[in-house]
C-alpha cells in the first residue's frame, strides 16, 4: 500500500467515489468526487497533537470495534496518505464549528472545516474494476448468540484479536473478561453454503483462514484446546492440504457438523453446544471459553451502483460476471474494462494478487496499443431507414447508440463501444439497423435453407453463441444424443432473435420455434436477454390474436454447461413439433401469407399517398 501511494506514476485518489464514467475503450471520461476530508494532506505531519485534544470518542472500524478512535484519525496505520481526516459525521459539528479544539491546537493550520468535496475529471484508456467485499453479518443466526454473547467473534474480529498490531497489541484475550481463552470452538460455513439465511455459494477462504488460525493459535498459546465444526474442510490449492494436516498433527480437533444452538453459562461466560458428530454418528457437548463463527463473503452493498455506472453485468450470487469464465476471466463484458480480485467472485490473496496482475496486463495492452481492434459485428445504421424513433437507444446495454426524435437526428452508432449483441436491430421496426455479418438476410437465408425439404419435420432453434449454442457443443462432444431433425441457427445474443426471423420460419412450414439463451444475469451483453423476454412476451400475444398457438414457440434459458439439459430441452421440443397437425402448420402459413399481402397493400397505399 505505502509503495503504491510512493510510486510516481500510480495517482490515488482515497476519499473518492466515482460518479459518472462515459466514452469508450482507450477513450472513458471519468466524473470522480473527492470528498473532503478537512485535513490539508500535503501539509499535515501526523504529528497527532489534533488526535490528543479531540473530545469524541467512537469505536474504532478497524479494530472491529474493540477499541476507540477520535473524530480526527488515520483509518489504519498503513492508510495512504498518512494524514488525518476528519469523520465530519462524528465531530462535534463545522458549521458553525462547535469545538474547533483541533484547529487550534493545529500550527500548521492544516485542518479546514471549509474544505469543500471536489469533482475531478479524468481521461483514461482503460478501467480496473477492484472495489473488494464485505463479510456476512452472523446477526441474524440468533441461534448462535453473535451480539448477545460476547465471546462469540466472528473470524474478522478474531484476526484483530490476535494480530500484534491489534487493540490488545497481540495478547489474546477474550472479550467478556480479558482472559486468556484455553477452549476454543471455530464454526465454518457461516453465511456460506446456505439457502435460507446467507448466500447459497462457498466463500472460499474461510477453511485455509481457520486453518492458519488455529496454526497461530497453537503457536502462540500451544495449550489452547481448538474444535474446528465443519460441513467439509476444502483444503484445495498448493500447500494447503499441508497445512492442514499440520493443524492436525499440533492437536486441532476437526469435528464433522455444525451446532444447532449456542446457550451461555451467565456465571462465567462460557458457551455450551450440542453437536451431532455425523463422522462419529453420535451427539457430543462442548463447553467453549470463546467461539469464532468463520463467516463468509459477500458482494459489496454499495456496489449495485458502481455497476450501474459502469454498465457490468452481474452473475445471480451477486458478484460482476467476466466476459467468459475460462477465455477472458478478467475481462469484463465491457471493452476497456476489468476485474480484479473478490468483485468478481470470493478469492484468497494469492488468487486476487494473480487476478490483479493479470487485469494490470490486459489494461497495459490497450494503454500501449497505437490502434485499438473493433468488433468485427457491430450494428450499422441505414439513414435513409431510420425514422429517428429512439427505440433502438435504451435497448443497448452498452449506450453505445445515440439518436433524437425531436431533433430529427438519425441514431448513430459508437462503433468503439458496440459489442455486436443484435438487439438494437431486433427492436427496430424499420429495418434500419443492421449487423455487420450477421445482418437479415442472412438469418433468412439460414431459415429458409433449414425448412427447404419436409420443414414439418424441422424444429428451428437460436441458440445464443456463449452460452445454449456452446450447451449443445457440450451435448455433442459428451455425446447425450438428442433428435436428428434440430436445426440450430446461431446468434451472438439471443437479443439479436429479431420477431420476423420467427414469423418466417412458421410462414415456411416450421411446426415448432425455439429461442434460447443464456440464464438472466449470465447474458454476455450484460442484460440484453432481458429485451429478448419482453420480445417473445409480445409476440406470445401476437401469435395468440393471429389464431397461432402461443406453445409453439419457446423460450428457454440454459448455460455452456447444460449439454445434458440442452438434449432433454431438445426431446421436448421434438415431442411438441409431432404433435402439431398438418392441417395446423397449413393454417398458420395461410394466416401468415394474408397478414403478409394486407401489410404490402398497406404500405403501396401509403407509398402512393405520399
Ligand atoms: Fe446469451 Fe445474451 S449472450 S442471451
Amino acid at each position: 500500500m505505502t509503495d503504491v501511494g510512493r510510486h510516481p506514476r500510480i495517482k490515488s485518489m482515497t476519499l473518492s467515489e466515482v460518479e459518472d464514467v462515459a466514452g469508450y475503450i482507450g477513450n472513458f471520461r471519468v466524473k470522480v468526487r473527492k470528498k473532503a476530508r478537512y485535513v490539508n494532506e500535503n501539509e499535515c505531519t501526523a504529528c497527532a497533537e489534533c488526535v490528543d485534544i479531540c473530545p469524541v470518542i467512537m469505536p474504532d472500524e478497524y479494530q472491529m470495534g474493540f477499541s476507540s478512535r477520535k473524530a480526527i484519525y488515520i483509518p489504519f496505520p498503513q492508510a495512504i496518505p498518512s494524514s488525518y481526516v476528519i469523520n465530519m459525521e462524528d465531530c462535534l459539528g463545522n458549521n458553525p464549528i462547535a469545538c474547533g479544539k483541533c484547529l487550534e491546537k493545529c500550527d500548521k493550520r492544516c485542518i479546514d472545516f471549509d474544505m469543500q468535496d471536489e469533482i475531478i475529471e479524468l481521461n483514461v484508456g482503460a478501467i480496473v474494476v477492484a472495489t473488494g467485499i464485505d463479510v456476512y453479518d452472523p446477526t441474524e443466526l440468533d441461534e448462535y448468540g453473535y451480539t448477545r454473547f460476547e465471546n462469540v467473534v466472528t473470524s474478522l474480529e478474531f484476526e484483530r484479536l490476535i494480530c500484534a498490531g491489534g487493540p490488545t497489541d497481540g495478547h489474546f484475550v477474550r472479550p467478556s473478561d480479558g482472559r486468556t481463552p484455553k477452549r476454543i470452538g471455530f464454526i465454518q460455513c457461516i453465511g456460506s453454503r446456505a439457502y435460507k439465511r446467507g448466500h447459497p455459494y462457498c466463500s472460499n477462504v474461510c477453511c485455509m483462514n481457520t486453518v492458519k488460525d488455529s496454526l497461530l493459535l497453537k503457536e502462540h498459546y500451544p495449550d489452547t484446546e481448538i474444535t474446528v465444526f465443519y460441513i467439509d474442510i476444502r483444503a484445495f490449492g498448493k500447500g494447503f492440504e499441508d497445512l492442514f494436516n499440520r493443524s492436525k498433527k499440533m492437536g486441532v480437533r476437526y469435528l464433522r457438523g455444525l451446532p444447532d444452538h449456542i446457550i451461555e453459562d451467565p456465571d462465567n461466560g462460557n458457551l455450551r453446544l450440542k453437536v451431532e458428530n455425523t463422522t462419529a454418528g453420535r451427539i457430543e457437548e462442548f463447553e467453549f471459553d470463546m467461539l469464532v463463527l468463520s463467516v463468509g463473503l459477500e458482494p459489496r452493498q454499495d456496489g449495485e451502483q458502481l455497476r450501474h455506472i459502469l454498465s457490468l453485468s452481474q452473475t445471480s450470487d451477486g458478484f460482476l460476471a467476466e466476459c467468459h469464465p475460462k477465455l477472458m476471466p478478467v475481462d469484463a463484458p465491457t471493452r476497456g474494462m476489468f476485474l480484479a480480485g473478490c468483485v468478481e467472485a470470493p478469492k484468497d490473496i494469492k488468487d486476487s494478487v494473480t487476478q490483479a496482475s493479470a487485469a494490470a496486463a490486459r489494461a497495459g495492452i490497450i494503454l500501449s496499443a497505437n490502434k485499438i481492434k473493433l468488433e468485427a459485428a457491430t450494428a450499422v445504421v441505414d439513414k435513409e431507414k431510420c425514422t429517428c424513433c429512439e427505440v433502438c437507444v435504451p435497448v443497448c446495454p452498452y449506450g453505445a447508440i445515440t439518436a433524437s426524435r425531436s431533433e430529427k437526428i438519425p441514431a448513430e452508432v459508437t462503433e468503439a463501444m458496440c459489442a455486436g449483441c443484435g438487439t438494437c436491430a431486433a427492436e427496430c421496426q424499420f429495418g434500419a439497423i443492421s449487423i455487420r455479418h450477421f445482418d437479415d438476410e442472412q438469418y433468412m437465408a439460414q431459415i429458409e435453407a433449414a425448412l427447404e425439404e419436409n420443414p414439418r419435420d424441422k424444429a428451428i432453434v437460436f441458440a445464443c453463441n456463449w452460452c445454449s449454442y456452446a450447451a449443445s457443443d457440450l451435448a455433442g462432444t459428451s455425446r447425450f444424443q438428442y433428435p436428428p431433425n434440430i436445426r440450430v441457427i446461431r446468434t451472438m445474443c439471443s437479443g439479436r432473435v429479431n420477431e420476423k426471423f420467427i414469423l418466417h420460419a412458421f410462414k415456411l412450414g416450421a411446426p415448432v420455434v425455439l429461442v434460447s439463451g443464456c440464464h438472466f444475469a449470465d447474458c454476455h451483453y450484460i442484460d440484453a436477454n432481458r429485451w429478448t423476454q419482453r420480445r417473445m412476451d409480445r409476440l406470445w400475444n401476437r401469435l395468440e390474436r393471429l389464431g397461432i398457438r402461443p406453445e409453439r414457440l419457446q423460450l428457454e434459458w440454459m448455460s455452456a454447461a447444460e449439454g445434458q439439459r440442452f438434449a432433454q430441452v431438445m426431446a421436448e421440443i421434438e415431442e411438441m413439433r409431432a404433435k402439431v397437425s398438418r392441417q395446423e402448420i397449413k393454417n398458420t402459413k395461410e394466416v401468415l401469407r394474408k397478414r403478409e399481402s394486407k401489410k404490402k397493400r398497406v404500405t403501396a397505399a401509403l407509398g402512393s399517398s405520399a
